[in-house]
């Protein structure tokens, strides 16, 4: 069950220019999440994908982009102890979330994205599909619009875990999925909070007791 937060900061709806819900990657956000439609093919293709706009992904980033997580993070009872930023691009939130949060190891699958984060940040090019981590090792997952792997969230996220998943353009932001589609993907139970802040949204889950 999700208990949904009325906002605390001020909320924008809609993002001029930005069709998420008619663009390639969400058909592929969903696919990955609810049928494990993922591949070598798939995951080469994605990758040049990503290394293919590293260069001007920063211009992508602004400041305010911030506001869904932190609002996350404040309000989300968000598990502290080390936590596993997947898919983390260019490291713009990675900061934030070892402030924040704690200890923070960044993936992601695309080397250019990588190379662009700042030099202080501990970053694994990885597949979030076949992590290279032990089971139950995270107290945290962040997902900021990033592909979920169910099985491996499920895996590497300790007991009493949280995943933290935001999507800084809600729901036009390519790789999207509701709070319910991440209750439904996720193997077993799972309960939490969501809200939304400035353009974006997020959710908080951790495993029910059944
Ligand atoms: C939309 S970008 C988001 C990057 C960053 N979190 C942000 O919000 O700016 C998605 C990121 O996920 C990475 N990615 C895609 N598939 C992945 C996978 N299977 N494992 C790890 N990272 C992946 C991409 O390389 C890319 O950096």
């Amino acid at each position: 069950m999700i208990n949904y937060l009325d906002p605390v900061m001020p909320v924008q709806y809609g993002v001029h220019g930005l069709d998420g819900a008619n663009s390639p990657m969400r058909r592929v956000t969903r696919q990955v999440a609810f049928e494990s439609a993922w591949d070598n093919q798939r995951a080469d293709k994605v990758r040049d994908l990503f290394d293919g706009m590293a260069d001007h992904w920063h211009e992508r980033v602004s400041p305010d982009r911030g506001a869904p997580l932190a609002d996350a993070i404040d309000r989300g009872d968000v598990q502290r102890g080390l936590t596993l930023e997947l898919g983390s691009g260019i490291g713009d939130s990675t900061a934030y979330i070892e402030d924040h949060v704690g200890p923070t190891v960044s993936a992601d699958l695309a080397m250019e994205m990588l190379i662009r984060a700042p030099t202080d940040t501990r970053r694994v090019r990885a597949d979030a599909s076949r992590l290279p981590f032990a089971d139950g090792l995270a107290s945290s997952i962040v997902l900021i619009n990033a592909l979920l792997f169910p099985a491996e969230v499920d895996r590497v996220l300790a007991a009493e875990g949280t995943v933290v998943w935001v999507n800084t353009s809600g729901e036009n932001t390519p790789i999207f999925l509701s709070s319910e589609d991440l209750v439904e993907a996720l193997p077993g139970a799972w309960a939490g909070v969501a809200s939304r802040a400035d353009r974006g949204t997020w959710a908080v889950l951790r495993r029910a007791s059944t």
